[in-house]
């Protein structure tokens, strides 16, 4: 049974009942908009760990165009599904004032790694990104994190922060899922015209393909996609690109 929580108050009285019986915990902290990238989460989560928390929160600070912040895909009753699909135990759904009680006065900023690829195209994002998976990671008080490799950035940045400030909970890196078409699943994808839609797969197709990252910007700029950037680095070959307002990002190992 799923369980439903809207306080930090409401799940930690639960979370005290599984620690004191000894329960290992896995959280998933997601948006929402759950698809089979999010479910390979879970059900990783649901092997390794007695309980799983899932997590759905649409954080406004990690948004820096409030357009794509409201039109961001809100599927709260098909998420229930999936995640009772999973068999997950817990579900947090809480309110942007359960999550900042002290409005942004605190945050975890980066200043090395977070300056480049999404981060330089994204002013502000990866400090709204750092300080919500410190709350959702100190509220959720588990074992272990899970996140996907997809977001192969924000991935790096989040085991970072664990590191300098000594979280106890262990992060653990999930591998991309990917339409048979090679597409990278994304909440985001529902937002694709179908033009679009039939163009995407070009996308990853591209990024491994190429010889050099310069000559993967042209292909992909030759095929119709608006560019933000494509980087080689430590073994893989991130990009991300836009198709009208809708922005898609993907990185492949080389
Ligand atoms: P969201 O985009 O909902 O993604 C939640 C988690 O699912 C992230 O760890 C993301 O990397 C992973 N994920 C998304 N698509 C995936 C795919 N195709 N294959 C594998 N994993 C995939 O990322 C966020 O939310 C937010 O930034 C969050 C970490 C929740 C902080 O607000």
């Amino acid at each position: 049974m799923l369980a439903t929580f809207h306080t930090v108050a409401e799940w930690r009285e639960q979370r005290a009942a599984h620690r004191a019986a000894g329960r290992s915990i896995g959280v998933v902290p997601t948006m929402g908009a759950l698809h089979a990238g999010h479910r390979s989460l879970l059900e990783t989560a649901r092997r390794e760990c007695d309980l799983v928390l899932a997590t759905v929160f649409v954080n406004p600070t990690q948004f820096n165009e409030s357009q794509d912040f409201e039109k961001y895909p809100r599927t709260l009753e098909a998420d229930r599904q999936i995640l009772a699909g999973a068999a997950v135990d817990a579900v947090l759904f809480p309110t942007v004032a359960e999550i900042y009680p002290s409005g942004t006065h605190y945050t975890v900023q980066e200043d090395a790694l977070s300056a480049d690829r999404c981060g330089a195209h994204r002013p502000g994002h990866f400090t709204g990104v750092l300080t919500v998976v410190m709350k959702l990671l100190q509220i959720a008080g588990a074992d272990r994190a899970y996140f996907g490799e997809k977001d192969y950035q924000q991935l790096q940045l989040i085991r970072g922060m664990a590191q300098a400030f000594f979280l106890e909970t262990k992060i653990v890196g999930c591998p991309t899922v990917r339409e048979a078409n090679g597409l990278a699943l994304s909440s985001r994808n529902v937002r694709l015209s179908p033009a679009e839609r039939a163009l995407a797969p070009r996308f990853p197709t591209i990024l491994r393909s190429a010889a050099d990252s310069t000559l993967a910007q042209e292909q992909l700029r030759a095929a119709g996609f608006e560019v933000d950037y494509v980087v080689d680095h430590d073994g893989r070959r991130s990009g991300a690109v836009r198709l009208g307002s809708t922005r898609l990002i993907d990185n492949v190992s080389r």
